[in-house]
């Protein structure tokens, strides 16, 4: 789908759909005034408008959509109004849940041509319809061999005024954005059969490559020079080798300036090891390099967005299976950072390599760190399929990257780091254990991070719900979302100083 701007009369616009997105208070309803290019409409349709859509008791609630054939009294084939729910109600988040809509629209329709009437919307606004245009047309069906053939749909945003400078920008920046949470969406959405850790390296080469990052991939002996016990212990029951993948944007670094650590979890399929998961546990089980997938298609934002400081990205990619070769229950692994680790069920394998993913990310002093995790179920119990779970013990990082999310639109909410529940983590045999209690189970993951990490500033995102959608709703497609990629970006846009207000 192609999105461009244009300036015009929607009166007098050519197109299969025109697509209107009204508040509650300004539709045809009783006691409701309709915008006057609603009512202008209703006119040039002989009244059809306001009988057919009070007649279908359209009454702009959010998610609620109204569509009429136009017979020929307009240039433009067909009218839809999008609901937007109540007006104080708005925000850049519904403007973005309703394009989403109106994406699906035009295709189910199959339009070829559409517009979209933005009329006089802020530059904020107006990149938060582009995302949700863009975002909503996703589709993952390269394997079905009948595909739908998507008609070459051109969608315009129609403003009232010229499109100036910032207009331009806006978009641009969202059409980059979508594209970057698409690329997150289609690598979780791929089969883990083929989406191994060499080829999430070779996909984070690729990316490196055409966006202008510096990127190093460890192999196994590196790996083991580095002493990173943790990450080798999950990786040895496979027989894909284990990829360390370090994706970096240099910036100018000042003296003293460490700049941003992304950190991805990169289990490119999760068996739970010998502490097997069922067929119904392990049925979603490739997309738990959705964390990584979030910042390799963030880190292709840093490289637009271009900030002053260093961003560097870090994934240990490995499967996790069960074989004679596996780490076994029971074993001691030696971290990186020097702690030992007693394993006591070896499905809780990504605080594992995440912990030495930490601690060789802090080896180079940045000022702060987040790392993004489909980390536990116990998050998914906690706070269902849409919100993330946020943790750390800085108060100041935790509130901007909370905000960070807000201004992008993306749910987290964050939970506390409750310290008794830290005590569930010890050992008799090494410093610690991997698994805590199954009550608290998000917390314990987050305080064994959180024993890798050292004083840096961190935040840790449990995405192990939002990171896939059990249906599709608004801009967001069922299956992989590319969640967490526009709040790492909007943090480096907060962070470079040019923000977009939320
Ligand atoms: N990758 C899973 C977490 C997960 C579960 C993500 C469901 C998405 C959907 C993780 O590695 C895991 O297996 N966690 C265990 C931890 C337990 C063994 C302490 C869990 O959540 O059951
Ligand atoms: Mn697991
Ligand atoms: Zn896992």
């Amino acid at each position: 789908m192609k999105i461009i701007l244009a300036t015009g009369n929607p009166l007098k616009l050519t197109t299969d759909l025109l697509i209107v997105l009204a508040t509650e208070e300004e539709t045809f309803a009783k006691g409701k005034t309709p915008t006057p290019l609603l009512a202008s409409l209703d006119r040039a349709l002989g009244g059809h408008l306001r009988s057919a859509s009070t007649q279908e008791r359209f009454s702009g609630k959010l998610e609620s959509t109204f569509e009429l054939s136009t017979l020929g009294r307009l240039p433009c084939g067909r009218v839809a109004i999008l609901g937007l729910g109540p007006r104080r109600e708005v925000n850049h988040e519904t403007l973005r849940q309703a394009a989403g809509r109106a994406a699906r629209l035009v295709r189910r329709v199959s339009a070829e041509t559409a517009a979209l009437l933005v009329e006089d919307r802020n530059d904020a606004e107006l990149s938060a319809i582009a995302e949700g245009l863009a975002l909503g047309t996703y589709r993952f069906d390269k394997y079905l061999s009948e595909r739908k053939p998507s008609p070459a749909a051109e969608v315009t945003l129609l403003l009232t005024h010229p499109a100036n400078r910032d207009d331009k920008a806006a978009l641009a920046r969202a059409l980059h954005l979508a594209e970057s949470v698409n690329l997150a969406r289609d690598l979780v959405n791929e089969p883990a059969g083929h989406l191994t850790p060499t080829r999430l390296a070779e996909t984070a080469r690729a990316v490196a490559r055409a966006s202008g990052l510096r990127i190093e991939v460890l192999e196994r002996p590196q790996i083991q020079k580095l002493r990173m016990g943790m990450f080798l212990g999950v990786a040895q029951g496979s027989v894909e080798p284990p990829k360390l993948i370090h994706l970096w944007w240099p910036g100018k670094a000042k003296k003293g300036q460490g700049g941003l650590a992304f950190i991805g979890k990169a289990i490119t399929f999760d068996s739970g090891g010998l502490s097997l998961k069922t067929n119904e546990g392990m049925l979603d089980m490739k997309t738990d390099m959705a964390g990584s997938a979030a910042v390799i298609g963030a880190m292709r934002e840093v490289a637009r967005i271009a900030p002053p400081f260093p961003v560097h990205a870090y994934m240990g990619a490995c499967e996790n299976m069960p074989s004679g070769t596996a780490y076994k229950l029971g074993d001691v692994l030696k971290s990186r950072l020097g702690k030992t680790v007693e394993i006591n069920n070896t499905d809780a394998e990504g605080r594992l390599v995440l912990g030495d993913m930490l601690s060789y990310a802090n080896e180079r002093k940045p000022d702060a760190m987040v790392d993004v995790a489909t980390l536990t179920g116990a998050c998914m119990v906690a706070l269902g399929h849409w919100t993330a779970g946020a943790f750390g013990v800085d108060d100041r990082f935790a509130s901007e990257v909370l905000e960070a999310a807000k201004v992008a639109g993306e749910d987290l909410w964050r939970l506390p780091m409750v310290p008794w529940i830290k005590e569930t983590l010890k050992s008799d045999l090494a410093d610690l254990r991997n698994t805590g209690d199954r009550y608290g189970g998000a917390i314990s993951a987050a305080h064994f991070l959180h024993a890798f990490v050292g004083k840096t500033p961190w935040v840790h995102l449990d995405i192990a719900g939002p990171s896939q959608a059990p249906k599709e709703r608004g801009y967001l497609p069922k299956g992989a979302t590319g969640f967490a990629v526009r709040t790492l970006a909007s943090l480096v846009e907060h962070r470079a100083g040019r923000p977009l207000s939320a």
